[in-house]
């Protein structure tokens, strides 16, 4: 991957913050983004700490302006694009669906499902001038499965995640653009630690979900990261369109 270009949305916490790390170990040369600068610039400091290049940019995937322009860095600054990680995200809240406010409906798709065509939209014209790409979607086990710890909203954007993948994927097979997406089940990041502090015993939650996994624990940000990162590379140089569970066994059952 080395001097290859490469863009992670969500890059500055989570699963995110490893992909970023993964892929500037591996040579490439990384612009990422989030809302929280701070965040933003600890990633780029430790990245430039091991030798590696990352540069971050504070976007929020659901505004098209702002993405637009953070994507088009990609190419005023390295002259096109390689990979991209789609990756932002938002968890909503836990809530019977006939209770759940309309505004954090909107909030949850926008972030999670219009994020991700918006980063598509701006991503794929750099690629089709490149001539090839590989685009990886963050979904989740729960747009493989219905999920039932009350986040109908989250699996449905997560759902729609799916069906986009593997709708860009077979119209721009031709143009050697793969695209793909992962689906990983819990995994220890600050929006797990979030779920499980918002319920009333948080080691029972913690118990509860571990114990959904057939591997029996919960998965670290970087065995997600692995995952992505293959999907960007020439490994996986045959694979486009699928919804990969990374889910220790979850969606299995
Ligand atoms: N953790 C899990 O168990 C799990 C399971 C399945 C799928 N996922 C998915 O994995 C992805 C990463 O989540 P995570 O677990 O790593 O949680 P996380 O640590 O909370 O990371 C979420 C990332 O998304 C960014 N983000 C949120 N809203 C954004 C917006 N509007 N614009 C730009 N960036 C935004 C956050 O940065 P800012 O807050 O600074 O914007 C942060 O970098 C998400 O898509 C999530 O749905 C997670």
């Amino acid at each position: 991957m080395k001097d290859k270009i490469a863009i992670v949305t969500g890059g500055n916490t989570g699963i995110g913050r490893a992909v970023v790390l993964e892929l500037a170990a591996r040579g490439a040369k990384v612009l990422f983004c989030g809302r929280r600068e701070e965040e933003g610039k600890k990633v780029e400091a430790e990245v430039a700490s091991s030798g590696g290049e990352a540069k971050f940019f504070v976007c929020d995937v659901s505004v098209d302006s702002g993405v637009r322009e953070f994507v088009q860095k990609a190419e005023s600054l390295y002259g096109g694009l390689d990979f991209a990680v789609n990756n932002a995200g938002i968890g909503g809240l836990a809530l019977p669906l006939h209770d759940y406010p309309e505004k954090v409906w909107d909030k949850v798709i926008d972030v999670n499902l219009k994020g991700t065509w918006l980063c598509m939209k701006y991503q794929i014209p750099l690629m089709l001038k490149r001539g090839r790409g590989a685009i990886v979607n963050v979904s989740s086990v729960a747009g493989i499965v219905g999920a039932d710890w009350k986040v109908a909203p989250y699996s449905a954007a997560k759902h729609g995640i799916i069906g986009l993948t593997r709708s860009a994927a077979l119209e721009y097979a031709e143009d050697r653009i793969r695209v793909n997406a992962i689906c990983p089940g819990f995994i220890r990041t600050e929006m797990l630690t979030g779920l499980f502090r918002s319920s009333s015993d948080p080691a029972d939650a913690e118990r509860r979900i571990t114990g959904l996994h057939p591997l029996r624990r919960l998965s670290e940000p970087e065995e997600v990261a692995q995952a992505a990162v293959w999907l960007c590379s020439d490994e996986s140089s045959f694979v486009t369109g699928v919804a990969l569970p990374v889910d220790g066994g979850y969606s299995a059952k």
